[in-house]
């Protein structure tokens, strides 16, 4: 079997490694990759963005398989050109993508099938938005640019001057680019975050285990929003209670619903849920694998990836039985100083090595790339540290043991993540 991947950070690098243990994977490849992937599969330089010419290239190669790991390809429409041209495809075509890819659709949908989400109304032009601002007296308030905006397109206002700004740099200066010609403005919502990654065949939904994701850059949930960094799983907070009211308000009503809009959708559905004293509410859906939740729920997956993702395109998911390890998994990101504003790059790493033949841990590769005998660091996020254990504290312990193992000029870490553990 030959299977193409394509992205270049830690989820790919994490879904490599495990579809590289299908013994019936014969040639594996990945565009464009990172320094890491090329240790388990060949790299080719084509962007995620290059839909012809990757297509190309899975024709040309007699690629089986071709998984796509972000967001932006997807919802672009990427799986659609290869379905178009006969090839075997991962992932949501792009009429089923929008709902990460537009968040009025998302909320509209949810509203329209009660699947439980935080109130909310959507604005086309900036005069509507600050009117209804001025009746409104309930802050903090959330602004979300309608498009994708690299996971920064959310802002939580705390005074109606902040939010009368938000819709002036998502509106007017339209400091998102497009994604800001919409503006969804949503109630705020507290209490513990889960993310959910799900698999997906067009009618089942197969919730993986859950994961908890930091997404600020500083310890204490401090700093900027970044893409994440540093996740746990499972999450103590995500009960069974929990899981079972998920299943049947939220998983599977989304999936009925996608299907019934005429958008069946196949592939992973990232839930973002927020568990309100009200219950569990959708924050966000994703159409794709999380980052870096994958480096935690993947290395605990005991099911082979290829056997699931095949079930997912063919229909056939209900005859699979989603197994992880009784186990837990912390991952810890190493960054540049600097990240998610700017950052140097071309640093060289140290001390990958220590991590070869080391069963309960991972370095999974972020952004990274290879010059000569050296590694370099090649992006704000560079590393992902995972460990397992036991349980959660234990993972912990482990995944701090080992970012000391790796080190580069400007590694920039959270030393909290998992913190909410003890308060379990
Ligand atoms: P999103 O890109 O939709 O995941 O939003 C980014 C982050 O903003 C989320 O992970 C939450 O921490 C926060 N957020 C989004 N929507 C809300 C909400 N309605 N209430 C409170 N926090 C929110
Ligand atoms: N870790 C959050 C995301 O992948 O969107």
């Amino acid at each position: 079997m030959k299977v193409l991947i394509i992205g270049s950070g830690g989820r790919e690098h994490a879904i490599a490694c495990k579809v590289a243990q299908n013994p019936k994977v014969k040639h594996l490849y990945c565009a464009p990759g990172n320094a890491g992937i090329a240790g388990v599969a060949e790299c080719i330089e084509v962007g995620v963005g290059e839909f012809e010419k990757l297509a190309d290239f899975a024709e040309r190669e007699e690629i089986d398989l071709t998984i796509v790991g972000p967001d932006d390809p997807l919802v672009g429409g990427i799986v659609d050109v290869f379905e178009e041209r006969g090839l075997r495809v991962f992932g949501p075509r792009k009429n089923a993508a929008v709902i990460e890819g537009s968040k009025a659709f998302s909320k509209d949908l949810m509203k329209k099938y009660q699947i439980p989400s935080a109130a909310y109304e959507t604005f086309d032009h900036p005069s509507d938005a600050i009117a209804y601002l001025n009746n409104n007296s309930k802050y903090p308030i959330v602004l979300k640019a309608d498009g994708l905006a690299l996971g920064k397109g959310v802002l939580i206002c705390g005074t109606p001057q902040e939010a009368l700004d938000g819709v002036r740099q998502i509106m007017e200066d339209k400091q998102f680019g497009t994604a800001g010609d919409r503006l969804v403005i949503e109630e705020f919502m507290t209490g513990r975050e889960v993310s959910v990654l799900a698999f997906c065949d067009g009618t089942h939904i197969a919730p993986m285990t859950s994961a908890q994701d930091h997404k600020r850059a500083k310890d204490g949930d401090q700093g900027l929003n970044t893409g994440g960094m540093g996740t746990f799983s499972p999450s103590p907070f995500y009960t069974e209670e929990v899981d079972e009211f998920c299943k049947k308000n939220i998983y599977q009503p989304t999936m009925d619903a996608m299907k019934a809009e005429g958008r069946e959708f196949k592939g992973i559905l990232f839930v973002g849920l927020m568990l309100t004293q009200d219950g569990p509410k959708v924050l966000e859906y994703n159409a794709r694998f999380g980052d870096p939740e994958t480096q935690v729920v993947l290395p605990r997956m005991k099911n082979d990836l290829i056997e699931v993702f095949e079930a997912c395109i063919d229909g056939t998911l209900d005859q699979i039985q989603l197994e992880f390890e009784d186990n837990a998994a912390v991952c810890v990101i190493l960054a540049s100083q600097g990240y998610p504003e700017s950052y140097e790059k071309g640093l060289p790493i140290k001390g990958l090595k220590n991590f070869e033949g080391k069963e309960d841990y991972f370095v999974f590769h972020a952004g990274t790339k290879k010059s000569s005998e050296e590694i370099l660091t090649n992006g704000g996020r560079v590393l992902g540290i995972t460990a397992t254990g036991k349980d959660l504290k234990e993972a912990r312990k482990k995944a701090y043991e080992a970012v000391t193992w790796v080190e580069f000029s400007n590694k920039y870490m959270r030393n909290d993540i998992g913190k909410a553990i003890d308060e379990a």
